[in-house]
């Protein structure tokens, strides 16, 4: 049963959403508090980034403990009430489930490390130094692969004078998954959350979890390391993997949504992850989309070709036509704000954000909304270093000054893609914090917060908030846009984004203007678009007429 065709997600991030005790750091009880702007919005689906105890190294990305809840957000009697509200507004929840990595602080990584005889030390990826090198010595790593975080990806342990493996920052050593009973234990855990009502799971970088065993050096030439992800992006036994997850975990329950975050996967393995008739899971996140307007790194900036994003999304929309689905995202909590990376979050920002939203919204998938995108929330004005607060941005400065970089070159890297800017806390009103908490939020609201607030929006039928709410209405009461088929035009088009779907004998036409300047949609079959019913969005100057960064829908019946 897919359900989640025609189910929209909303993302929430634990400890920017709402704070209930007034530590300055949002908690289950706050959330429970906001479920109903969720629902008034239409979500079907919540999606809650990890809760987990954590010592906080990557945000709760570092699990100290699968079967528990952090302090800093509650209890699991609080988070059984929070599942229990959220079913109560008929929506469903979904949990992070990161299982690529643990944190260094969990039991199971304590025991590991504790002797090279540990009966869990193959739970985890441990090497000696490099054939003929002394532990510790310079380039002794043994491999030349690099942290997602900077740096190398092993880190050496004094004590057994053995390296282990952390693709992100050295407290998230890798779980090794060619182990059974580390897989077992895994699936074991999955189940109790099963049990205890979740609906489903977002899986952290799930085609991470098969690397070649041999760990071999990766290639390229970016100095000393390199990225090595040849060995560990959808590696050789991932189908494996998961489809054994499929049955030992989720084989006979109905009603639950899977999605895989897969960065670096391709449309073929896509369609190979989310065939129902492979059984391993029901969607993946994809990232070619979000690494257009970067170079060989995502701080190495460059201007978005609206030529690139439509040819991109248009491959994985066909890719994905006959077998297979597609998830749909503008941002989440690794991202910037859609409105100002993609949009314009300056004079026409309320246009823009409307207008994102048309788009991807009415694409084939299972659309994201992550949170404040409904209010179309910006990037931050962060001035100083100090501003930021996360390990991928902090550490790359770091490592980029020490080599010689400009500081204020890298800062500016950061203001744009950081991922802190999707981190500020949610803004609910005009209020001194925002409505987000009594104390000193641990990161700096977002001073547009007094013109951009959920309070304001829902007050104004005009609001991105209202128009977020039609489209998902939208989603659930016009079967084309769940099911129909989806048709690239104007690949070429600099300025327009333009797609038909079309189910039986209904037809829609989505418009979107990406640019400052007033645009005509030169589509195929004008004529009969200009005599098609609007049915999302305004057309003062004619149905193919868009003002700057306006977005459409026109609705044509066909005789057939
Ligand atoms: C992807 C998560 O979305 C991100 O926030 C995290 O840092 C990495 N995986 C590592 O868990």
């Amino acid at each position: 049963m897919s359900w989640w065709k025609s189910a929209v997600v909303y993302q929430v991030y634990p400890r920017s959403f709402a704070d209930s005790d007034g530590d300055g750091i949002g908690d289950l009880a706050g959330i429970a508090s906001r479920l109903d702007h969720v629902a008034e919005l239409g979500a079907d689906v919540l999606w809650l980034c990890p809760v987990y105890p954590s010592p906080q190294d990557d945000a709760g990305y570092d699990i100290s403990d699968y079967r528990a809840i952090d302090s800093t957000f509650g209890t699991l009697a609080d988070f059984d009430r929070l599942l229990a509200e959220v079913h109560a507004r008929g929506m469903k929840l979904v949990t992070d489930l990161v299982v690529n990595h643990t944190s260094d602080e969990h039991a199971w990584f304590a025991e590991s490390r504790s002797s090279r005889d540990s009966p869990r030390r193959d739970w985890y990826w441990w090497r000696p130094p490099r054939a003929g090198m002394e532990a510790g010595a310079p380039g002794a790593e043994p491999t030349n692969w690099r942290s997602a975080f900077s740096g190398p990806a092993w880190e050496l342990d004094p004590a057994t004078g053995e390296y282990y493996l952390h693709i992100f920052s050295r407290k998230q050593p890798d779980l090794n998954w060619e182990t059974p009973e580390l897989r077992e234990a895994i699936y074991e855990m999955m189940r109790w959350w099963l049990e205890r009502g979740v609906d489903g799971f977002r899986m952290d970088v799930v085609n991470f979890i098969s690397k070649d065993p041999a760990l071999p050096d990766g290639r390229g030439d970016g100095g000393a390391f390199v990225s090595g992800s040849e060995h560990y992006i959808c590696g050789p036994r991932v189908h494996e993997f998961l489809a054994e997850m499929h049955r030992e975990v989720f084989a006979g329950r109905d009603g639950l949504l899977t999605v895989g975050e897969m960065p670096g996967v391709t449309v073929e393995d896509a369609r190979l992850f989310t065939d129902p008739a492979r059984a391993e899971l029901d969607m993946v996140f994809q990232f070619e989309h979000v690494q257009l307007d970067q170079g060989a790194t995502k701080w190495d900036l460059r201007p978005l070709a609206l030529r690139d994003l439509k040819a991109s999304l248009g491959r994985w929309q066909a890719g994905l036509a006959e077998r297979g689905w597609n998830s749909l995202y503008w941002g989440n909590h690794d991202q910037p704000r859609a409105v100002s990376r993609f949009g314009d979050d300056g004079e026409h920002r309320v246009r823009a954000a409307k207008m994102l939203a048309t788009v991807l919204q009415m694409h084939r998938g299972t659309p994201y909304v992550y949170q404040g995108e409904e209010l179309g929330m910006t990037n931050a004005p962060f001035a100083r270093l100090e501003d930021f607060r996360d390990i991928e941005s902090l550490n790359h400065y770091a490592e980029s000054v020490a080599a010689g970089a400009d500081p204020e070159h890298v800062l500016a890297s950061l203001r744009r893609m950081g991922r802190d800017n999707a981190r500020t806390p949610m803004q609910w009103d005009a209020s001194e914090r925002a409505g987000f908490t009594t104390g000193t939020p641990w990161l700096a609201v977002n001073p547009n917060h007094v013109e951009i607030n959920a309070e304001a929006a829902r007050a104004d039928p005009d609001s991105v908030f209202h128009h977020y709410r039609r489209l998902i209405e939208l989603r659930h009461s016009e079967p084309v846009v769940a099911h129909g088929d989806f048709t690239m035009l104007l690949p070429d088009d600099e300025r327009v984004y333009a797609f038909t779907r079309r189910l039986g004998d209904v037809e829609l036409l989505v418009l979107g203007n990406f640019s400052g300047a007033a645009a005509e949609a030169a589509v195929p079959s004008g004529e009969r678009w200009r005599a098609a019913e609007v049915l999302v969005g305004e057309a003062p100057d004619g149905p193919l007429s868009l003002r700057p960064w306006e977005g459409r829908v026109l609705k044509a019946r066909s005789a057939r």
